[in-house]
């Protein structure tokens, strides 16, 4: 039997029209993480961001060189070449390209055509990543990347890890925008039944949205309980910020306390993690993930320990959200609505504002 679909459903059917999904063109004016900065070294590096083949490479004085990953001879992707004395030999024919992208040798002739070259585009290394605008060159604009002290600062231990979603990055901002799944996607993990109840905010900005939520009194999952030596049940405050800072950059941060102690008394203990997408195809993302504590410093231990915890629960999103996809890939066109609730306030008014930026760059 087929079920008419109400006129609420009806309208959600051109959800689409409102909200960015896979289907949204990238938004290419902003900075996205391109790789950690470990990952490129003095060889070549093939990646696909925002739907482009790139090819990465650090120059001999550690300059990190971003360039289309396609010789304008015949096509042939030039990461599949050779890095000689900072400039990439095509594996194909020979032709030399400098750092700039410009030809500046052909083997079976004297001199290089004028004017042929390949696109290059704009790095910034900072801390543990290598940031990359691929937009219009004359807008990168550094005052544009949220600042991330706490990555850089000696203050917090961190540890870094990459995964590969298949899904789009609009998904994943849009899971980390409504904790709510913790108590679901993560129940096995570092969520807690108590998650989803607790109270929350909203807070809804232009191009900053956040969900604030205080789990108080909670019980912690070994990942924090262990580290923290709050182990007790319902001993614990949970206190959340889960915020979308750009395109490219989540931040969650969360404050850990005994809430049996005065306020004045109780050491607090805090965590961030920077969830940094990058799109790949309409489909895939690659997911840079930098976590970070300020408690229990120096010690490996610990940091192997949450690291190993966390990535479990992470694999979970990245899991869940393959699962979405493939749901929404099947589905057809006519078929496909789906209906808002509360909590998702934050993500509907990020995913406009990231459908708005799209139009804004590229008006129909
Ligand atoms: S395809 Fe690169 S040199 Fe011919
Ligand atoms: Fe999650």
């Amino acid at each position: 039997m087929t079920r008419p679909l109400p006129a609420v459903i009806a309208a959600a059917q051109n959800a689409s029209d409102r909200m960015a999904d896979r289907h949204t063109p990238f938004v290419m004016n902003d900075w996205y993480v391109a790789a950690f900065a470990e990952e490129i070294k003095e060889e070549l590096l093939g990646r696909t961001l925002l739907g482009r083949q790139l090819v990465f490479y650090r120059t001999s004085t550690g300059q990190v060189v971003a360039l289309e990953d396609r010789c304008p001879h015949r096509s042939m992707p030039l990461s599949a070449g050779t890095l000689t004395q900072d400039t990439i030999v095509c594996g194909y024919h020979g032709l030399r390209f400098n750092a700039e992208g410009d030809c500046i040798e052909v083997p079976s002739q004297a001199n290089c055509p004028k004017n042929v070259g390949i696109r290059s585009y704009r790095t910034h290394e900072r801390g543990a990543v290598v940031w990359i605008w691929m937009g219009e060159a004359e807008l990168a604009d550094l005052s544009k990347l949220p600042p991330q002290d706490w990555m850089e600062s000696g203050e917090w231990e961190r540890s870094q890890g990459y995964l590969s979603l298949q899904g789009s990055y609009v998904r994943l901002h849009e899971n980390l925008l409504d904790l709510t799944h913790l108590s679901f996607l993560h129940a096995k993990s570092f969520g807690t039944p108590d998650y989803a109840k607790a109270a929350f905010e909203s807070v809804i900005g232009d191009g900053q949205f956040a969900l604030l939520r205080n789990v108080v009194p909670t019980t912690l999952p070994p990942v924090w309980a262990i580290p923290t030596g709050l182990t007790g049940q319902g001993q614990a405050a949970r206190i959340v910020r889960s915020e979308f800072r750009s395109l490219g950059l989540h931040e969650v941060s969360v404050t850990f306390y005994d809430c049996n102690l005065p306020e004045n008394e109780r050491p607090q203990f805090r965590i961030r993690t920077a969830h940094m997408p990058t799109p790949e195809t309409a489909t895939s993302t690659h997911y840079f993930i930098v976590h970070g504590r300020d408690f229990a410093l120096g010690n490996p231990e610990t940091t192997r320990f949450m690291h190993d915890q966390l990535f479990v629960a992470f694999q979970e999103d990245v899991d869940g959200l393959a699962l979405q996809e493939q749901a929404l890939a099947s589905t057809p066109p006519e078929d496909l609505y789906e209906f808002s609730v509360v909590a998702d306030a934050p993500a509907v008014a990020m995913r406009r504002y990231v459908l708005a930026r799209q139009r804004q760059e590229a008006p129909d």
